[in-house]
């Protein structure tokens, strides 16, 4: 048993929906860790220190918020030693930038190598769980996974499939793409904390011999994820329209192929019309909110408010290394910019519940992990408000002892220095 003191902030609703009922914020509040990793019980500081034993070690964080670790739910990891190239929109970004990137893994001890200094980052930035392509090799899925179950992280990760379009060098065959994701779901799938998740990159680069091997895999293993893009570039959809004529619009090239259902996790969905809305909605499916990759390469505004009138589950993602940074935090304050353009509001609480419970939810993982409820298991992240000097400064000169201001003011400032610890299932892993 361990004892953790601080104020606590969660959601037990979506904000945007529920309104301030939906925020759980207790001040002074204390999360009481058991052996197996998982939160045993919170409450009152004061409570929970009269009904353990003094024995139990206490980790003092007041004055600091603690929060659920925040939920990535989309990443490249071998994107990593890319972040921020230079100049181009997708379809160029791709093969300049991002293709000859992935040709490297290949060899296991790269790829084991580089998903080391990505994993350093997540905790880092107070991410406990992501949704990660790897490439098209399955070393890069065994590296990965390796360097993940070291850490105990839970984490979901796939092999893409990518049988057209694309260097010889990523290409497989809807054959081989087959048979080795199904290697390596039977390897990995429910392993400790992690998932697998079958990852078709995105429509262009699969033939429909591909996306049908994607459905038999979606058949055969009812709980792994279904992982890729959609609808993030206007030229992009343009694409997509000529080599899939059948397909009355890009969502439908999925749906057609039965790659459609709950544990479908589609990244962007920036220039989706309301029939391929409607049919997210319908088949359960969730959609990953990438700003600092959208607004880098310039591909759109991601359409929050139509999205949320059709009930469809959202996460947000970093989508490093098109994306810019590895911080939820910043990821928010972009996401915060990209509705300011289109007139809306994204308060601080709408974007730490995405960057949680909302992460949980589009990931089918609510009751596990994207709440400090008795149960879950206990990733964790403090944060410090007054982690710089600006933080600091800026803390001093609040108008009023609400929440939300303080919250706001910390996610539009903070990121990695901003975060004071992360526990991983019950442990302590970093620390600022
Ligand atoms: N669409 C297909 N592949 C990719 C990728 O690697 N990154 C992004 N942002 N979009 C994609
Ligand atoms: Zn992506």
């Amino acid at each position: 048993m361990k004892l953790l003191l601080g104020d606590l902030l969660d959601f037990t609703d979506d904000p945007s929906k529920t309104g301030l009922d939906a925020v759980r914020y207790l001040p002074d509040g204390a999360l009481l860790i058991d052996d197996q990793g998982r939160i045993a019980d919170r409450g009152a500081a004061s409570d929970l220190q009269s009904k353990v034993s003094s024995s139990v070690p206490v980790y003092d964080y007041r004055g600091k918020l603690i929060i659920p670790g925040m939920i990535d739910t989309h990443v490249h990891y071998p994107q990593t030693p890319m972040i921020a190239a230079y100049g181009e929109q997708l379809l160029t970004w791709l093969t300049e930038h991002a293709f000859p990137t992935e040709e490297a893994f290949a060899d296991y001890d790269h790829a084991a190598g580089v998903a080391e200094t990505f994993l350093n980052e997540l905790v880092r930035n107070g991410t406990t769980t992501a949704l990660v392509f790897g490439t098209v090799h399955p070393q890069s899925v065994d590296a990965f996974f390796d360097k993940a179950q070291e850490r105990n992280l839970r984490m979901i990760c796939g092999k893409v499939m990518m049988d057209r379009n694309c260097p010889d060098a990523l290409k497989d065959t809807a054959e081989t793409s087959y048979a080795e994701s199904k290697a390596l779901i039977d390897k990995w799938h429910g392993k400790d904390r992690l998932q697998y998740a079958v990852t078709p990159r995105f429509a262009p680069t699969s033939t429909p011999e591909q996306l049908d091997a994607c459905k038999r895999l979606l058949e055969e293993y009812p709980t792994v994820y279904m992982h890729t893009h959609t609808s993030e570039n206007k030229k992009e959809c343009e694409w997509v329209g000529e080599l899939f004529p059948e397909s009355s619009d890009y969502i439908d090239v999925y749906q057609q192929a039965g790659l459609l259902r709950r544990r479908s996790v589609l990244a962007h969905g920036i220039h989706l019309c309301d029939r391929e809305l409607h049919a997210l909605a319908d088949h359960k499916c969730a959609l990953a909110h990438c700003p600092t990759s959208n607004l880098f390469i310039g591909s759109g505004l991601f359409p929050l408010k139509r999205i949320r009138e059709h009930n469809i589950h959202v996460g947000m993602g970093t989508d490093v290394g098109a994306g810019t940074s590895f911080s939820m935090l910043q990821t928010y304050n972009e996401a915060y910019k990209v509705q300011q353009l289109q007139g809306e509001k994204l308060s601080a609480y709408e974007g730490l519940y995405l960057a949680t419970l909302g992460g949980a939810r589009a990931l089918d993982l609510e009751g596990t992990i994207g709440q400090l409820e008795t149960g879950c298991e206990a990733d964790l992240v403090v944060l410090d408000p007054e982690a710089t000097d600006l933080m600091r400064f800026r803390m001093q000169h609040l108008r009023s002892e609400d929440v939300h201001e303080k919250l706001f003011a910390l996610m539009m400032l903070g990121d990695d220095r901003a975060i004071r610890a992360t526990w991983i299932m019950g442990e302590n892993q970093h620390n600022r």
